[in-house]
């Protein structure tokens, strides 16, 4: 249920993540590419849903913890989207803006798909970016997604990111299901 990198913990979201995650999704800069930013109702929501996606799923969005303190600065996460009438594994995250540009949404997601991919005989993950969200677009870019299309996600248009599990695998990873 863990994951680690270098300077992180990933762990399931429990519920006295709330202050931690508030500070996040509950920014209004940081969510300036979502409708609004959560509310205190939508981020309680937001971690029930993600420990519901666990329990049923085994997967979804994770705390993201310093492994130096401890402290919870995000969440990032393989969850199952509903997207053209399939199901595809979708790679998300939100880093604590005061931590931005110090690598760690990189770091977090790149040892998720480590996990997607050695866990879900998937052939491919994805992640939906708004076009104008160039931090998050420049995230999956570092970790070698590529815009494979467009969609209208909840009534706005994203690119549809995607790698291939042999693409991942070139650079070197280990992650056979
Ligand atoms: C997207 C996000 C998670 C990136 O977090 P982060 O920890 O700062 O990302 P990293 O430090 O790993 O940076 C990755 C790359 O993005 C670049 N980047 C980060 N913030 C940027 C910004 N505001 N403008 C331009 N580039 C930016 C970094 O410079 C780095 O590229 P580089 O190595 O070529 O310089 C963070 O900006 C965030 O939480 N955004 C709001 C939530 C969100 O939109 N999530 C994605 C939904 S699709």
């Amino acid at each position: 249920m863990l994951i680690d990198t270098a300077r992180l913990l990933l762990r399931p979201m429990v519920s006295s993540d709330f202050e931690s995650l508030y500070a996040v999704i509950g920014d209004p800069i940081t969510m300036q590419f979502y409708p609004e930013p959560f509310d205190k109702q939508r981020t309680l929501d937001w971690i029930e849903r993600n420990m519901r996606r666990h329990a049923e799923d085994g997967t979804g969005l994770r705390a993201v913890t310093l492994r130096s303190t401890g402290e919870m600065i995000g969440d990032c996460g393989a969850v199952w989207q509903p997207i053209d009438g399939s199901r595809e594994l979708e790679i998300g995250y939100h880093i604590r803006r005061d931590c931005w540009r110090r690598g760690y949404a990189t770091e977090a997601a790149r040892a998720v798909m480590t996990f997607a991919f050695g866990t879900y005989a998937v052939d491919h993950l994805i992640s939906l970016i708004r076009p104008e969200n160039l931090p998050s677009r420049r995230v999956a870019e570092k970790n070698g997604l590529r815009i494979d299309r467009e969609v209208e996600w909840k009534g706005i248009r994203h690119y549809v990111y995607a790698i291939k599990r042999e693409d991942f695998l070139t650079e070197g990873a280990v992650c056979e299901p």
